[in-house]
């Protein structure tokens, strides 16, 4: 049977259609984080899973990995690595570009943020084609973590399938409305 808190959780996230563009249904996780038993079940699913399999790492994805990495790596004893948009980090930093849909973006982390031997786990709101997880998969493993899973609030449903990122597995709660 499904997790009861599953419902709770789409139910809290709030669904805006034509932002930030026509066409687009924008998942706003927002409205989640004014929910305060909703957030805390979020993140307790999440610290359930990765409490006991010696995780060292979490990085999170600026923006929104930003709102849940720090709480699941203070519940489970790992540090927090902030994976951030170019010119935001102000030490010696390693980059990874990625594909979008219209351009390309970039990811950097600082250059000794992660050593060899971490356990890392990526963590975001949301995934869709998979190439934000992709850049900060290629960033750990350059810097020597393992990375563990890649784990998000939301998940496009086409991911069900095949649940990986990259040849590393993908865990979400939830599909977008
Ligand atoms: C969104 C989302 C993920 C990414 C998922 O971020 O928060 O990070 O897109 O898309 P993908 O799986 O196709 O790569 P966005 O690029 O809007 O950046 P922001 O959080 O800084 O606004």
């Amino acid at each position: 049977a499904e997790d009861p808190r599953l419902k709770a959780i789409t139910e809290a996230i709030r669904v805006v259609p034509h932002f930030p563009k026509q066409g687009i249904m924008f998942q706003d996780i927002t409205t989640l984080l004014l929910d305060h038993k909703v957030f805390k079940d979020t993140i307790d699913i999440f610290v359930d899973r990765y409490k006991d399999m010696g995780i060292s790492i979490v990085a999170g994805v600026e923006a929104r990995g930003f709102f849940f990495g720090p709480s699941i790596a203070l519940a489970i004893g790992s540090k927090f690595v902030p994976l951030r948009k170019p010119r935001k980090l102000p030490g010696e930093v390693i980059s990874e570009k990625y594909v979008l849909e219209y351009g390309s973006d970039c990811l950097e982390m600082h250059v000794g943020a992660v050593k060899p031997g971490d356990k890392a786990i990526v963590i975001d709101d949301l995934v869709a084609t998979g190439g934000t997880l992709s850049a900060a998969i290629s960033l750990l493993e350059r810097g020597g973590a393992e990375v563990v899973e890649c784990a998000c609030v939301i998940g496009l449903s086409h991911f069900k399938d095949d649940c990986s990122v990259n040849g590393k597995p993908l865990y979400f709660l939830v599909e977008p409305r």
